[in-house]
């Protein structure tokens, strides 16, 4: 970011009364302007353990910076939602020393499951630390929704692998063609319908998963294999985001009432992929014209973002340290959200080809 723009940034962080952060911030002001509240997100920090008590410093830095600037936070953020991939391979190491660095977050936390937290123990150990691996909560007329995306095929899951340690071998790899597709599940769906027929049709929903449920990028498991019928379930409700990690870069997408954003890592930015144009989509509209993350820069694309739900659709503006601002922001009139500054096409950054 240009010391100007980062300058106008923090002016007019002042005049909106919120503090800069390596994580999400989220404004609510959907109710009465008394109800208005905040919340801040957190996600795939991939806490690594090496032998003892040495972890892998960097993604250790990233969240402990994001743990210590939510703390500052004016005003104070309701709560906060961490989005999954706390640990690199599920260990209780990785968990425990992720779990004690959150415990320095002076307010309530949501946990989201990614798949380098599942398929070492399918949950289990984060279970005990966390809590229960799909909830839903009210707050101040949002209903919020939290989902374990990364669930896959029983017969992947289960029977495949010669041990738990392989399994999750598999499946953190970001391109390896032997992980299997995320997935929510029947079951989960289910009690996704459930909870949902309680709700009135007009309530903000508000959905929390780690895999986008949207299909992106089938390649790098961008991707949720039964997003269509998740989709089916939320359509009724006149106002749903939903807001995801996994992808450690910015995307944004709208499919008929459902709104998209993606949240950006603490540990490393995973570049696009090679081309969109080669996977398998179901995207009315590729909505990815953005900068490209550098994979050989440990800290380009990661960053933290402000988000306004004002008007029941979120807005994001993001903070790059190495990048130039950015703002997603709904448009009323496409009925999508758009890039300020790139959606237009005079400025739409040009297609790289050298990855
Ligand atoms: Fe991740
Ligand atoms: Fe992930």
């Amino acid at each position: 970011m240009s010391r100007n723009s980062r300058r106008d940034f923090l002016k007019n962080a002042a005049l909106l009364g919120v503090a800069t952060l390596p994580m999400s911030l989220v404004r609510l002001s959907f109710a009465k302007s008394g109800d208005d509240f905040t919340f801040a997100y957190i996600s795939d920090s991939h806490i690594q353990h090496i032998k003892g008590n040495q972890f892998v410093r960097n993604w250790d830095m990233g969240l402990k910076r994001a743990v210590a600037e939510a703390n500052l936070l004016v005003p104070k953020p309701d709560f906060v939602v961490y989005g999954g991939d706390l640990a690199q391979l599920g260990t209780k190491a990785e968990l425990d020393h992720g779990a004690e660095i959150m415990s320095a977050l002076k307010y309530k936390t949501h946990y989201v499951m990614g798949e380098h937290d599942y398929y070492l123990d399918l949950g289990a150990y984060w279970e005990k630390l966390f809590g229960p691996q799909w909830h839903s909560f009210d707050h101040k007329g949002v209903h919020f929704i939290v989902l374990n995306s990364v669930l896959t095929h029983h017969h992947w899951t289960y029977e495949r692998w010669p041990t738990a340690e392989r399994r999750m071998a598999e499946m953190s790899g970001l391109d390896n063609p032997n992980g299997s597709p995320f997935m929510v599940g029947e079951k989960q769906r289910e009690w996704l319908k459930n909870d949902l027929a309680k709700v009135p049709k007009s309530t903000p929903i508000v959905v929390f998963s780690h895999s986008p449920l949207q299909k992106i990028f089938k390649g790098w498991n961008f991707w949720t294999d039964d997003a269509e019928q998740v989709q089916a379930i939320l359509k009724p409700f006149q106002r749903v985001s939903v807001i995801y990690g996994h992808v450690h870069q910015i995307q944004y997408n709208q499919i008929g009432n459902i709104s998209f954003h993606s949240v950006m890592a603490t540990a490393w930015p995973w570049p696009y992929p090679q081309s969109y144009a080669l996977a398998e989509s179901h995207l009315p509209v590729l909505t990815v014209p953005m900068n490209r993350a550098d994979p050989f820069f440990e800290r380009d694309a990661t960053g933290w973002q402000f988000m306004n739900v004002k008007t029941g659709r979120v807005d994001l503006t993001y903070q790059l340290p190495n990048n130039t601002t950015r703002t997603v922001a709904f448009n009323a009139k496409t009925g999508k959200p758009g890039d300020i500054a790139y959606q237009e096409k005079t400025k739409r950054i040009p297609p790289q080809d050298h990855y």
